[in-house]
């Protein structure tokens, strides 16, 4: 059975995972929810209007009073600048699995802060939750993604032609991935 904490803060070595707050609307507006460089790879189009984003940040708060969502923003711990956000989503009651999302303002990509935030989620995940097995999946034009999940531990386990829809009404073929809890004890 999942033992579900709520979204408790982490600490890596350069990053505070930790809840949103109302404050950082400016932030996640601005870093990553308004650019098409970072959106292009998920399915919600970017955010034209600092409004949207302050309506999605409300209901991530909101969520917060519930001890089954789990959703950080990522904090670089020395000048406090909030760089992203991490989900872990989509708990499955019959198997305990879930999934995992993530997007990180383009200024600080291939800086390793997505492997760094990936990897104390799954950490958290198997040893605190005790998650089963957690899932993610990519567009196989967005290899960056694949490649901090392999950098964790994730294994692919095959692609999915025409998977989602994009904003741009484009299909795209994902690659998806999984990580058994069983497989991160083994080491
Ligand atoms: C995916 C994402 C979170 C990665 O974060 P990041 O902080 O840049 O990741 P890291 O720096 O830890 O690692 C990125 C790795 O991808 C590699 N990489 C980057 N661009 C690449 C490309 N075009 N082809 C192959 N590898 C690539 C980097 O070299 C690095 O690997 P390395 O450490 O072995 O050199 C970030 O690019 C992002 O937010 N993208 C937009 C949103 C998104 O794609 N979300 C996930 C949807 S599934």
């Amino acid at each position: 059975m999942i033992n579900f904490v709520g979204t408790t803060k982490i600490e890596t070595e350069r990053l505070i995972l930790r809840r949103l707050e109302l404050t950082d609307i400016e932030s996640v507006y601005n870093h990553w929810l308004s650019d098409e460089r970072v959106t292009d790879n998920r399915i919600s189009p970017a955010h034209t209007n600092i409004s949207e984003s302050k309506e999605r940040l409300d209901k991530i708060i909101r969520d917060y009073s519930n001890k089954e969502f789990c959703y950080w923003g990522m904090e670089l711990k020395t000048i406090n600048i909030l760089i992203g956000e991490i989900d872990l989503y989509n708990f499955d009651y019959a198997t305990d699995n879930c999934e995992v999302s993530y997007s990180i303002g383009f200024n600080w990509w291939n800086q390793g802060y997505g492997t760094e935030a990936l990897q104390a989620v799954v950490d958290f995940a198997f040893r605190q939750m005790n998650v089963h097995k957690i899932s993610a999946a990519h567009n196989v034009d967005n290899p960056a993604s694949g490649k901090i999940m392999h950098k964790v531990g994730m294994k692919q386990e095959g692609v999915i032609r025409h998977m989602i829809r994009n904003a741009k009404n484009q299909y795209k073929d994902c690659a998806v991935w999984g990580f058994l809890q069983e497989d991160y004890y083994k080491g």
